[in-house]
């Protein structure tokens, strides 16, 4: 349980006959080393008591977001987590959490986290197979939380079938494994472009896309959390990365964004072209805003520098190369010769006809092309897990190069 010594978990209970067994949780939890803050609902004080968290887990346990000490600072707690387990969870908190209510101390810090959250479902075979309880729960995934699978036996309730709550043990080697894992790009600075570029067309306008920038930030901090030193090259996006180590480069064009690319890359053992880069931007950039004229316009265009295909074209041995295609056609055949036209090692492809995947949404569904002819197909996810597959996927190259 190496990972585990020093990590700062926030251990959530709620109202469950299944509370018992996170006493054992935290016990563990605090044998491998992490610090652990205790969160209980008020109900689930009705399962075991606050004392006896608190005395394992050697810290006072917070309820309400005020006490009698005063006001518990539920966002301080929020970013001190490096991960947030809620075991148990019943339907009752997981309908407050799926829906952001929050009237008690677990589900506002739970708002406030920026960790990891990891939950953990008890209840009964029924209400457990209930679509009210299914529709929650992917509410959760959706978030980009981690469902902690429960498990098939005896109930509380005398019934048999699924619903109890995973095992403190496998609660913990779960943990263990996903804190090893984060650590798996320690060592490596990745360089990751993102987000649109602008062509400026006049000092007003300009020719854009409709890229957010979302994929290629939820990668950086993924990188950044899984130890990796991350340069985001980030084209004009209204968003940046929340994690403040990720060190961000912004530029507007695609020309701005190819030097920046090539100053850094030498340095890089990775680069991960997740930007929607301009193919061409006009000819001359007018200094004065051009005025309205006759019932045409016409703008002359040059290409701009593939940055994809002069990396890939100078890309030293040990370095990995992962670029994006977005597609609305002919999606496999395209993005296999982007991978072989620009030297990749591997392709991302999301096609823009899969529902909630491309631009702008919180979830993608992506495939992964490899050089050698090998694929993976994953599911549509939170745009934090699809960044989490794609790392998974360099990690992997990198034993390779
Ligand atoms: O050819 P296409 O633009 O569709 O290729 C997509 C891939 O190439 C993406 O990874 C994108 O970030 C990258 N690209 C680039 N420089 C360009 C155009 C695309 O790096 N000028």
């Amino acid at each position: 349980m190496a990972s585990l010594a020093g990590k700062k978990i926030i251990v959530g209970i709620t109202g469950s006959i299944a509370a018992y067994k996170s006493a054992s949780l935290v016990r563990l939890l605090i044998k491998a080393g992490a610090e652990v803050q205790v969160l209980m609902t008020p109900a689930a004080a009705d399962f075991i008591t606050p004392l006896t968290l608190s005395t394992l887990s050697k810290r006072p346990v917070y309820s309400s977001v005020s006490s009698e000490s005063g006001w518990n600072n539920h966002v301080e707690l929020g970013l001190w987590a490096d991960a947030f387990v809620i075991a148990p969870l019943t339907a009752t908190t997981l309908a407050k959490l799926a829906n952001g209510i929050c009237d008690n101390m677990l589900a506002a810090a739970y708002l406030s986290a920026r960790c990891p959250v990891f939950f953990a479902p008890a209840m009964d075979l029924d209400m457990w197979h209930h679509p009210a309880t299914s529709h929650n729960v992917e509410r959760l995934q959706s978030y980009g939380n981690h469902l902690i699978p429960v498990g098939t036996g005896e109930l509380a309730s005398g019934l048999h079938g699924d619903g109890r709550m995973a095992e403190p043990e496998e609660i913990l080697n779960l943990l263990d494994r996903f804190f090893a894992r984060q650590q798996d790009l320690k060592g490596k600075k990745i360089l990751i472009t993102a987000g649109p570029t602008f062509e400026a067309i006049d000092p007003v306008r300009f020719i854009g896309n409709r890229s957010s920038g979302k994929m290629g930030i939820a990668l950086a901090d993924a990188a950044s959390l899984r130890g990796a030193e991350v340069v985001l090259i980030l084209g004009p996006s209204r968003l940046s990365a929340p994690e403040s180590k990720v060190k961000t480069i912004r530029v507007q064009s695609a020309q701005e964004m190819h030097d920046a690319a090539i100053a850094e890359f030498p340095s890089c053992q990775v680069g991960i072209l997740a930007a929607a880069v301009a193919d061409y931007r006009p000819k001359t950039v007018a200094t004065e805003k051009i005025k309205k004229q006759g019932d045409e316009l016409t703008l002359e265009l040059v290409k701009n520098p593939d940055i994809a295909a002069y990396l890939g074209k100078n890309k030293a041995k040990g370095q990995v190369l992962v670029g994006f295609a977005l597609e609305t056609n002919n999606e496999e055949s395209n993005a296999l010769g982007k991978l072989e036209r620009k030297n990749l090692d591997c392709i991302v492809l999301n096609s823009l006809r899969d529902k909630g995947a491309g631009f702008n949404h919180d979830t993608n569904k992506v495939s992964i092309l490899f050089k050698d002819n090998k694929r993976q197909d994953f599911e549509l996810k939170a745009k934090a897990a699809v960044a989490d597959d794609i790392l998974t996927a360099v990690v992997g190259l990198l034993a390779k190069v």
